[in-house]
């Protein structure tokens, strides 16, 4: 199978786990939303890292399904809950949970997938069940706090490069790096290859990061699948705005501090006008070098990765190398 083969084929056995699960029926105003979202086919990319890294030690692949969907679950419990906060109305081309039902639906649903997530992660054998939680809890727990940081900088005048990367550290990135390290766990591989991967993923996820903060800026709409412009709106502090509020000077300044500061506004006028300031600042270059920064960074914290499988160690680095250039 050629690379590109290894990883779809992955992601289809991956889909029909997710399709047949049964993750509950009864009330269906709860499950509804869960088997919606899922339903949405987003990217898949974390657990499709899972299911690569435990490849690269063991050839039994398909064993670890569970614990991989239980990434992604746990994944769609954090935007469903994302969604209500970044009062975002599309996700995945769709109206997203509490928009089609409402906030209180979003929470409850959400909340039963984070259980849901649990139960699959149970699957592991039980010489490994105790890591994978402590493991799992640490991740969630810093996904909170992140996403906590990415909120309270909203009301912030301002945000240093070091706060706003400790902040998609925690709100995105170490998720990342759990995938790939659950997947090597679960592969027995030795700790120090644990690592290298945990760190592969911390990085591309924070690349990826800030991929997707360029993406709702100068995404198309018609493929993007959000609402392009929400970070703009919701004055999120992104590397883009951060590094506009730093080398703006003059008309741009006074224009850019206006509508941060402005309460009532016309949305999509507010989004052109910010877009257009940082288009006249070349944010964009700015924030695609750090992100290659990152990109590079993840491979060589690969270092002399040992492993038993080169194809799934191709394909990973083929699935890693394709996020720089997605467009959703
Ligand atoms: C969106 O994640 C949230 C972030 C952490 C940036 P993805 O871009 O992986 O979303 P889907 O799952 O493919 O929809
Ligand atoms: C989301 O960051 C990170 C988590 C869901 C934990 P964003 O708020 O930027 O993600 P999107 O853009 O809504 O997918
Ligand atoms: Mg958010
Ligand atoms: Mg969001
Ligand atoms: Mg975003």
């Amino acid at each position: 199978m050629t690379k590109k083969e290894l990883a779809s084929d992955l992601l289809e056995k991956l889909e029909k786990f997710l399709s047949e699960a049964d993750f509950g029926q009864s009330p269906q105003e709860l499950y509804e939303p869960l088997t919606y979202i899922l339903s949405l086919g987003g990217k898949r990319i974390r657990p499709v890292l899972s299911l690569l890294s435990y490849g690269m030690y063991k050839s039994d692949v398909e064993t670890i399904l569970p614990q991989a969907a239980a990434v992604e679950v746990f994944h769609n419990f954090t935007l469903m809950h994302d969604d209500i906060m970044d009062e975002a109305p599309i996700r995945r081309g769709k109206p997203t949970v509490h928009e089609k039902w409402n906030d209180n639906i979003a929470i409850l649903s959400g909340d039963v997938m984070l259980v849901r997530a649990y139960d699959l992660l149970l699957n592991s054998p039980s010489d490994k069940l105790k890591q994978i939680i402590r493991d799992f809890n640490q991740t969630a727990a810093e996904v909170c706090e992140g996403q906590q940081f990415d909120m309270n900088f909203e009301s912030r005048d301002t945000v240093s490069d070091a706060e706003y990367l400790d902040m998609i550290r925690l709100k995105t990135a170490v998720l990342l790096g759990f995938a790939l390290k659950l997947g090597a766990v679960l592969a027995d591989a030795d700790q120090e290859d644990i690592d290298r991967l945990y760190a592969f993923g911390v990085n591309i996820g924070v690349g990826f990061q800030l991929k997707d903060d360029l993406l709702d800026v100068f995404a198309d709409q018609s493929k993007f699948g959000k609402q392009v412009g929400g970070d703009i709106i919701s004055n999120k502090k992104t590397y883009l705005l951060i590094k506009a509020l730093e080398l703006a000077e003059g008309q741009n300044a006074e224009e850019l501090n206006q509508w941060l500061a402005k309460k009532e506004f016309d949305k999509e006028e507010k989004v052109a006008a910010v877009t257009k300031i940082y288009y006249s600042l070349g944010i964009k270059e700015l924030t695609e070098e750090k992100m290659n920064g990152y990109f590079d960074k993840a491979f060589e914290s690969l270092g002399e990765i040992t492993f038993k499988n080169q194809e799934f160690f191709d394909a990973l680095e083929g699935v890693a190398r394709k996020l720089v250039h997605r467009e959703r």
